[in-house]
């Protein structure tokens, strides 16, 4: 008899096979299966890529403010280190400073920690709804989380290097296996940003070591920024007199000026790198297609913002023409999701 752990590994090594030789677009690709995971701890998650682990959170796991780590998304441009050794790891931390420096974990450790809530989304949440289709990972409502990440501050680590006037942008480089000729996953945020004291190297979630999908053992996070600011297996961190130049910045992760009409083509030059989160709210009960008894029904989900804070959530429940607030949650943090209720 097939078991469903069976079952999972033959649509992973149909999808391994279906892939085509790397190229340059081959990451963006979309997912053509989506089947729920059997891997030790991640169960219940949506798997949206098998080349790459992209694992997409159910909303109906939006139940608790803090996302267990099981039930956090995973975002992967490329594969995961096959070898990660606490031991053997080192960051290095050069370009624009005026003493390059190598940490090893123990050293690192030794840093004073701060914790920071964050609403962790990925640029791409919710693509599967945009019409027309556009390429990349089809992710529904779930490429979003929240944890308590914990860790120094980049700005102690770069305070201690003396970081030079010509400083404009901070580059994070990961540990990731780069197929073929794919451009590795390196991009870099504004020094105003690496300076923030929210902004982290972080070696915790939710009070344990991070785990491996989520950048053991030190990640880049940059609060209530896109995901993809936040560098998971970090490396190497350069800082440099410009923005960095690479695939992940331009043409990757841009947004246009000025507002187009969906599908609309848009030049390079007319665009804009993507930094914090846009605000958006989210219903994770009932769910869709939930069949429900006549009468009173409880509405709820989660609602962010990035940077700014959530104040108000306002629901319609005639299509638009009147709107009434929901009640807010009590748990809240700067970075962090809203639960609210209606
Ligand atoms: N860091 C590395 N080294 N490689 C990656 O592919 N993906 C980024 C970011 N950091 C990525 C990375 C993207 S696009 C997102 S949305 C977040 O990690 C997802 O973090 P998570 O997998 O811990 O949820």
């Amino acid at each position: 008899m097939n078991s469903r752990r069976d079952f999972v590994k033959q649509l992973s090594a149909a999808a391994l096979a279906a892939g085509a030789a790397p190229t340059v677009l081959s990451w963006a690709m979309p997912a053509q299966q989506s089947a729920t995971l059997d891997i030790a701890g991640e169960d219940g998650m949506i798997v949206r890529s098998f080349r790459f682990i992209d694992l997409e959170t159910p909303v109906e796991y939006f139940n608790t403010w803090l996302t267990p780590v099981p039930h956090f998304f995973v975002r992967n441009h490329m594969h995961e280190p096959s070898e990660l050794d606490a031991q053997d790891w080192r960051l290095t931390v050069g370009g624009e400073i005026e003493k390059p420096l190598t940490l090893t974990l123990a050293e690192l450790s030794k840093l004073e920690p701060h914790s920071v809530v964050n609403t962790l989304e990925c640029a791409g949440n919710g693509r599967s709804l945009h019409r027309p289709q556009v390429p990349g990972v089809q992710w529904g409502k779930g490429a979003v989380s929240t944890a308590r990440f914990s860790g120094p501050r980049l700005r102690d680590v770069l305070e201690r290097v003396g970081v030079k006037p010509t400083a404009k942008h901070v580059m994070f480089r990961g540990l990731d296996e780069v197929p073929g000729k794919v451009p590795p996953f390196i991009r870099s945020v504004p020094i105003e940003k690496a300076l923030d004291s929210d902004t982290l190297i972080a070696t915790r979630m939710n009070g344990a070591p991070l785990t491996k999908h989520h950048g053991f053992p030190a990640r880049a996070i940059v609060p209530g920024w896109v995901g993809a600011a936040s560098c998971k297996w970090l490396t190497e961190i350069k800082v440099l007199d410009a923005e960095f130049v690479g695939n992940f910045m331009n043409p990757g992760y841009r947004f246009p000026n000025n507002p187009v009409k969906p599908g609309e083509a848009v030049k390079p030059e007319d665009t804009h790198e993507v930094t914090g989160l846009n605000v958006k709210s989210v219903i994770s009960g009932p769910l869709d297609g939930a069949s429900l008894r006549a009468g009173k029904v409880s509405v709820h989900g989660a609602a962010w913002a990035g940077e700014a804070d959530i104040v108000k959530v306002e629901i319609s429940t005639d299509s638009g023409v009147t709107w009434s607030a929901a009640s807010l949650g009590h748990d809240q943090a700067h970075y962090a999701w809203r639960f609210w209720n209606y």
